[in-house]
């Protein structure tokens, strides 16, 4: 059975430095089963080189799970694919896309679009190492190029080096002048572009990000492309996923907010014995009850009470109860 068909990419939670480690992934799994998940990116040499457990492990839970990869070694690269399938990673994504100075200056994320032919060597001696499928996430174009030609001999470069599958955020990097922060909200959204890439290359997957809010907008991008990819809506707003496994993928038992923390509760305990600290798990609970009567209340208290550098499982506990009150609070109101 060739296991590269097997993974669902129909919708997947964007990869996001400090938002997307393995306690937020594990946090959106009690919501979605369906939905694909990638880690933050990870330079090479760090998983080659840095506390392996600390920096790639994972709860089986987490699956499908990709691992996502900053570099431009292809030693490196292919060292990096191969300890992900050896790790039981279901994919192994490059990242293209990151305009950060710190990743310029060490040659990775969105300055590579300027090299496809560097590209296509790294995806090629990624996809010879291991057998879990090798994709890309890249921007749609970088400071003044944003061309169709320019995007589509990239990806056919890549294509042909082996990658089938292409996350591509629907708007260009600006590699100067502009933050990171900036440049995921200045560059103006071309969802035009990624159609035409999918329309231009029906065997490639193509999988579109960038803005994504609502089941309408999932909902209208599926007709033109194989995916959704959505990062800032669903970390502020965790239990969108719910609506996305309902509607999307037509989930009829779903947990209420009141499971997923009674279940979040449960691993805190397991965790906190394993010494993470409650707050390093908390924090990503900020937003579960965005758009809720009294959401506002939950997340004061956690800023108050989570950020301190305490691992007292009690206190955790005590903040659940409030949670799950406010859920039946909600659901007297509602
Ligand atoms: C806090 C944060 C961290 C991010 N870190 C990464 C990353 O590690 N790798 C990556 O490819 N993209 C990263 N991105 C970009 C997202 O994956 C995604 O492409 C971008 O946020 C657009 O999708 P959205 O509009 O649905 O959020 C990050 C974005 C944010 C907001």
């Amino acid at each position: 059975m060739d296991i590269k068909k097997k993974i669902n990419r129909r919708i997947s939670v964007a990869p996001m430095m400090d938002c997307t480690d393995r306690h937020d992934r594990f946090f959106l799994r009690l919501m979605s089963k369906n939905v694909m998940l990638y880690t933050e990116m990870v330079a090479t040499k760090s998983a080659i080189h840095g506390d392996r457990k600390k920096i790639l492990s994972y709860n089986p839970e987490e699956k499908p799970l990709a691992l996502q990869v900053g570099g431009s070694d292809k030693i490196e690269l292919a060292e990096v694919a191969k300890i992900a399938e050896d790790m039981g990673y279901d994919e192994i994504n490059i990242n293209l896309g990151c305009p950060s100075k710190k990743v310029q200056k060490n040659k990775f994320g969105a300055c590579l679009m300027k090299e496809p032919d560097l590209v296509a060597e790294c995806i090629n001696s990624m996809v010879n190492a291991c057998k879990i499928p090798v994709t890309a996430k890249t921007r749609i174009g970088f400071d003044k190029t944003e061309e169709f030609e320019y995007l589509n001999n990239f990806i056919n470069k890549m294509s042909k080096a082996g990658a089938k599958t292409f996350i591509l955020h629907a708007r260009k990097a600006m590699l100067t002048g502009l933050s990171p922060k900036q440049n995921l909200n200045i560059p103006r959204l071309n969802y035009k572009m990624v159609y035409d890439i999918k329309k231009e290359n029906p065997k490639l997957e193509v999988i579109i990000n960038g803005g994504i809010t609502k089941i309408s907008e999932i909902n209208n991008h599926l007709e033109f492309c194989d995916g959704v990819m959505i990062g800032r809506s669903i970390y502020q707003n965790p239990y969108f996923l719910v609506e996305i496994e309902k509607k999307i993928f037509g989930t009829q038992q779903n947990p209420t907010r009141e499971e997923v923390a009674a279940k979040l509760l449960e691993y805190l305990e397991k965790e906190v014995k394993l010494g993470t600290k409650v707050n390093h798990i908390m924090r990503h609970t900020v937003g579960l009850y965005h758009g809720q009567v009294g959401s506002k209340d939950w997340k004061r208290y956690l800023s108050d009470n989570m950020m301190a550098r305490d691992s007292d499982f009690q206190k955790a506990k005590h903040i659940m109860t409030i949670v799950q009150n406010n859920e039946k609070a909600n659901q007297i109101n509602s």
